[in-house]
This record gives structure tokens, sequence and C-alpha cells, in this order.
């Protein structure tokens, strides 16, 4: 079921995976006023679909040592006006499913999985995505499964797999120009996009973006003036990569293993702190992430080296400062372990362009820090 059987993956298909989220929402019933409830330490995407419908994000806490959800946190906000969750699978680590699944099942609200950054790790035996009433997905560079630019919904609930075919027919094909600016961008991707050359393809994607030349990974979410990406179905050359891709995701999630194996037993030092990983989860992470009270210092030296080592997210909701959490109805405050967890984690890559002499070189970079 789910993305057990890829064919799941490409059937219900978006511009983007924030464009599949407004959908599953909006197939709901959700909708102006409405609350909707979702963690803290995630991506603008995510509440920019809630306000592209005119609902308020409720945000919602990490479990202190964690990077999931706060079942507890989540228990205190989720009210009688709260419409939905959103449950976000962190870097791949499942969240505390059965905590909240039987919170949303006594307050009769639907709960949406997150598995933006994970196809295949599983909690009690079950893929993620498999769990709740419907899952989103995202195929855009940075994901495990890339195929330009995308989104997807899989739901098991007939009744809104059908409400989601209808909205889904109406979609608009993103205009020509907007396709070529995600071919520019899969074309970077697949000629610079390597762990070693990791920070000079983020400033060569941050110039293209600066200039026009390729999708913003970013919009600024403003309540009821919504993108025009909500409009769009995935892009046609993205949605036939993403045909040709999902035979590869056993094989992606293997590699992923793998590297996330050696990073957790090859690496020392006392500058970081590996992630706890609950007895019940089989993680397939989308990104290996280590604490550091280091963070920033880790980042400096990382990009002097050349080696892959990210900051998301740099803020409870990336890329926002915080003058401009504002914008997404977060108050300074309200999530202190999303903000604490901002300012300490890094991650590593496990995509699938990384090869052993990535994995060996950074390694070494770490277990050699000097601080
Ligand atoms: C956790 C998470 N959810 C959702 C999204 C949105 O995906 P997309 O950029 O395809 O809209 C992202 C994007 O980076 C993400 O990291």
């Amino acid at each position: 079921m789910y993305v057990d059987s890829e064919s799941e993956l490409t059937r219900l298909t978006y511009f983007r995976g924030r464009v599949a989220l407004y959908n599953i929402l909006k197939a709901l019933g959700v909708g102006r006023g409405d609350d909707v409830a979702l963690s803290a330490y995630t991506c603008v995407a995510v509440p920019e679909a809630l306000l592209a419908l005119e609902a308020q994000p409720v945000w919602v806490d990490l479990k202190p040592d964690g990077l999931t959800m706060d079942p507890d946190h989540a228990e205190s906000v989720i009210t009688s006006r709260t419409r939905a969750v959103i449950v976000q699978h962190t870097f791949g680590v499942p969240a505390d499913m059965d905590r909240l699944m039987a919170l949303a099942g006594r307050r009769g609200i639907p709960l949406i999985e997150d598995c933006c950054h994970t196809l295949r790790s599983t909690y009690k035996g079950r893929v993620v995505g498999s769990l709740g009433t419907a899952s989103f997905y995202s195929f855009e560079w940075g994901k495990p499964i890339v195929a330009g630019m995308g989104g997807s919904a899989v739901t098991a609930d007939e009744g809104l797999r059908q409400k989601l075919s209808r909205q889904n027919a109406v979609l608009q094909e993103p205009p020509l120009v907007r396709d070529l600016k995600i071919e520019i961008e899969y074309l970077g991707y697949r000629l610079i996009f390597r762990p070693a050359l990791y920070w000079i393809a983020k400033q060569f994607k941050n110039l293209l973006d600066r200039f026009g030349v390729i999708e913003p990974s970013y919009n600024s979410p403003s309540r009821g003036a919504p993108s025009t990406d909500f409009l769009f179905r995935m892009a046609p050359l993205s949605r036939r990569r993403l045909e040709r891709v999902r035979s590869d995701i056993q094989r992606v999630a293997d590699h992923s293993t793998l590297i996330a194996g050696q990073y957790r037993e090859r690496i020392c030092t006392s500058y970081v702190a590996h992630p706890a990983i609950d007895p019940g989860s089989n993680v397939v992470f989308g990104r290996y992430p280590l604490t550091s009270r280091h963070k920033e210092a880790i980042m400096r030296l990382a990009r002097k080296a050349m080696v892959e080592v990210a900051g998301w997210y740099s803020s409870p909701i990336h890329p926002l400062t915080q003058q401009q959490w504002r914008s997404v109805g977060y108050t300074r405050g309200c999530c202190p372990n999303a903000e604490r967890r901002a300012c300490e984690v890094l991650t590593l890559p496990t995509h699938a362009k990384v090869t052993q002499w990535d994995v060996d070189r950074t390694v070494e970079f770490l277990n050699c820090l000097q601080l």
C-alpha cells in the first residue's frame, strides 16, 4: 500500500509538495479561519499552504530531545477549532505516531503525514505515509528522489482520493517558461550537485534564484494571496522523470541506509551527538542529523574544507528570520525546543550522489575538528 506500490506516487501529482498539501487540506474541507496544527522546525512552504487557504497555523513544539512533534504539546494546543494536524517525519525520523494518531482519533481530526524527507522509513513495521489519513511528498533538489520539481499526495481513503482527483483535474499545466526554469535547475542539479561541490552549487543556485533564472525555493507566504504555484499540476518533464525514477526508491533507500550507518559508526568526535532512534523505527534518513553546540563554527570550517554540512533548518520556520516569524503566526518562544534545534542541528547528506570517497572525507573532517 502507499509508497510500497510506487505507482501511488504518480497518481496525484502537483507543481510542488506544498501544492499537494494545499489540495489535501482543501479536499478535507479546511478553509478560512480553521486552525491547523503543525510542527515547528519545518520549511516555510508548509505554513504557506495553510495561509493560501486562509487557515491559521497552530505551532506545535518538538519533543524535548528529538526532531519530531511533541505529543504532549500537541495535546495542549489542539482545540475544538483545529481541523487537521500535519505530522512531519523530519529527516526521515518517524514521529511518535501511536500517540499522535490516538490524539487525532480522540479529537476526530485527520492526521496528514509530511513525508517530504523520506519514502521508506518504517514505524513499528509500517512504512511512514501509510499511517495517517493522507500523506504528501516532494521531488525537488534536496529531497530523496529528485525529479526536477513537484509533489504528490497519497491516501487510502477512496472518498478523499476521488475529491483529490476532481480537484486535480482542474489544475492547469504550468506555463512553458516555468517548466524551462525547472529544467535549468535540474540541469544544474545533474551537472554540479555533489557533496564536494555543495557550497559552490548552493551559491550558484542562489545566484540563479536572485536573477529569476530558476524557480525560487521559497515564496513569501501571505494570507489569502496565494502564489500562482497553487494553480498548477506537476510540470510535464518533471512528471515524466518521476515515472522513470520511482523504481529507484528502494535502491536510493538502501544507499541512504548504508551511508547513514557509516556516519553513525565512524563519527566519534565529542563535538557532535548522534540522533536518538526509537527501537520501533527503521529510519531511512533523508539527511543525517547531528547535534552540536558549535554549529556555526563547524559550518564555517566545512565551507572552507568543501565538505557538505548543511544548516537546515536554520530557523523554526526555515528560512524565515525572527522578524518574519509573525507572518506565519509564529510567536517567539512558543516552541522553545524547535528554536534550540535550529541553533544546534547540522545535517550530512545521504542522497544518491554521496560516494564512499565523500563519506570518508566527511568522517575525517568531523573527527579531526579542533575548535
Ligand atoms: C518538510 C518539508 N515539507 C514540505 C516541503 C515542501 O516541498 P516543496 O518545496 O516541494 O513544496 C519541504 C520543502 O523543502 C519540506 O522540507
